[in-house]
Parts: structure tokens; sequence; C-alpha cells
């Protein structure tokens, strides 16, 4: 499975005096099994990116092929309802996402939409409430009454329900602690690791160098490059043109070279870069 764009373009209100063209001839191909990371400034057309992953919007023209699934700017809804459970997206924010009174209705809607039974909904949902860190006391809650935190691991919950085979993260990580954060990026890695193609959204270059395999770098609705982790944080220059901070072990390594050290710009653990270190002193 591919997820592939072609000449992706995206105009919201189209037509009207609040027109914003959002896309601009987006070409990509994400590799399946891949986690790929999206960054770029606020405002440089992510989230209207992904929402075209799950068709939550349609593309003005081109088109965007899943798997089976081609979208253009004509689907109709109802044809596009299998795409909804192949690609899971959890949004920016995750109150738009929770809706139910209960965080036990909330998690089972999902699964019992696709034609899941009830009592196994329940089973599902016990099971990614425990994935995503919350216990089981809160099936029963409100899923307002939860801090922010606790509201997008709930939301998270809700995508995991339904086990897509594509799980897309806009910024999954805004509003948890740092433990929180990295306990939510190992569990992204380990679905990544089952096989699941994971798309996540970051402002975070710390997160994207430890957890990712590629990145989609995106400025002012293009994809301006589409590289693996390794090659991304070399083109120091380009980054900050864009205010992109480098990873700090990759800025770490480049200040040491100035300083006369060799060092390899794409070590990622800082037990390697202390070796390294060592054997140049
Ligand atoms: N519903 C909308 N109507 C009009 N413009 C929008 C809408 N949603 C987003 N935009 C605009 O599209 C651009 C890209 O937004 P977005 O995809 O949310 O960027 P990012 O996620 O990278 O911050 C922004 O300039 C934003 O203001
Ligand atoms: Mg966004």
């Amino acid at each position: 499975m591919s997820i592939t764009f072609k000449k992706v373009e995206h105009v919201y209100s189209e037509n009207t005096p609040f027109s914003y063209h959002a896309l601009k001839g987006v070409d990509l191909n994400i590799k399946t099994g891949s986690m790929t990371a999206l960054i770029g400034h606020t405002g440089s057309g992510k989230s209207t990116l992904i929402q075209h992953i799950n068709a939550l919007l349609l593309p003005t023209s081109g088109e965007i092929q899943i798997e089976d699934v081609m979208i253009t700017a004509t689907n109709k809804p109802e044809s596009l309802k299998p795409l909804r459970k192949k690609a899971g997206l959890v949004f920016q924010f995750p109150e738009y996402q929770l809706f139910e009174e209960t965080i036990l209705k909330d998690i089972i809607f999902g699964p019992k939409n696709f034609g899941i039974e009830e009592s196994e909904a329940e089973i599902i949902a016990k099971k990614v409430l425990k994935l995503v860190g919350l216990d089981e006391s809160y099936l029963e809650k409100s899923p307002f009454d939860l801090s922010g935190g606790q509201k997008r691991r709930v939301a998270i919950a809700g995508i995991l329900a339904m086990d897509p085979d594509i799980l897309i993260l806009d910024e999954p990580t805004a509003g948890l602690d740092p433990q929180g954060a990295k306990e939510m990026l190992n569990l992204f890695k380990k679905i990544n690791r089952s096989g699941k193609t994971i798309i996540i959204v970051s402002h975070d270059m710390n997160q994207v160098l430890e957890y990712c395999d590629d990145v989609i770098v995106m400025s002012n609705g293009k994809v301006e490059r589409h590289e693996s982790v390794d090659e991304i944080f070399k083109e120091t220059e380009y980054l900050s043109s864009l205010s992109i901070d480098l990873p700090t072990i990759t800025s770490f390594i480049l200040q040491l070279n100035k300083h006369g050290f060799k060092i390899d710009s794409s070590i990622k653990d800082v037990d390697q870069l202390v070796k390294e270190i060592g054997g140049q002193l």
C-alpha cells in the first residue's frame, strides 16, 4: 500500500472573498510502513495536507491514491467510508474529535460504526485505553472533564480502536509533559514496527530525529523536501531559513566539528557520540 499525491491543489472557500490557496501542486509518495514526519511553519499547510489522506478534505484538483482508493474533487462521501477505517486521523485539537457523554461511548463509536458488536467494541476500548496510559476508571467519565493531555490520549485511543493501517497524528504530543510525550511516541513506534504506516506532524526535531525515518518539509503550501532523517538535518542553512531548529545532538556535533572534530552529523544517540568524541581526543 502506498500513499500518492499527484498535482494536488487545495483552495479553501473557493470563489469567495475568503478564498485561500492552502496546497499548491503537491506531489508525494509516502512509503508503506514508514514513520514519516511532516514539518514546517504554522500555516504552511500540514494539517490541510494530512486531512486529504482520509478524505476529510477533498482536493480542489489533482488526485490522491490510498491503496486501491482514488480520491479526487468529485468523490461522493459514501464512496470514501472504507477509507476512514484504513486511515485514522488524530486531529491537532482533540476537542474536535470528542463528542460523546462518556469516554467509553467515544471510543466504541468508531468500531461500532464499522460493524463491530458493542460487547467486542468494549473489549477493544479497554485495551486501547490502557495502551494510551489511562486506566479503566476513565471509561465512564466525560471526555470534557479531562485535562488537555488526557483528552489527547482519549482521542488517540478512539483512533487506535479502529486499528487503521495508516495512523495520521497532527501534533500528537502537544499538551503532554515530556514523559507523557515519550510514552506516546514509543507507542507510535511500536505500532509502526507492527507494520503500520505513521505520519506525524511535529515541531520537535529531537522527536523527529529519534523516531522517524523520513521527513517532509512544507512551506507556503508546497512540499519542498522529502528525504530521510539523516539527509534532511544536513541541510542546516535551508532549515535555518525556515526557522526550523536542528535536533540538539545534531547542532552539538556541528559545533564540535567547527572546533576541529570530524564527527558524522547523522549520529543520533549520546552514547555513540561520546564514544566518537573519546576516539578523537
Ligand atoms: N477552513 C479554512 N478556511 C480558510 N483558510 C484556512 C482554513 N483552514 C486553514 N486555512 C488556512 O490555510 C493555511 C494552512 O493551514 P494549515 O493546513 O492549518 O497549516 P499548518 O497545519 O501547517 O499550521 C493557513 O494559512 C490557514 O489559515
Ligand atoms: Mg496544523
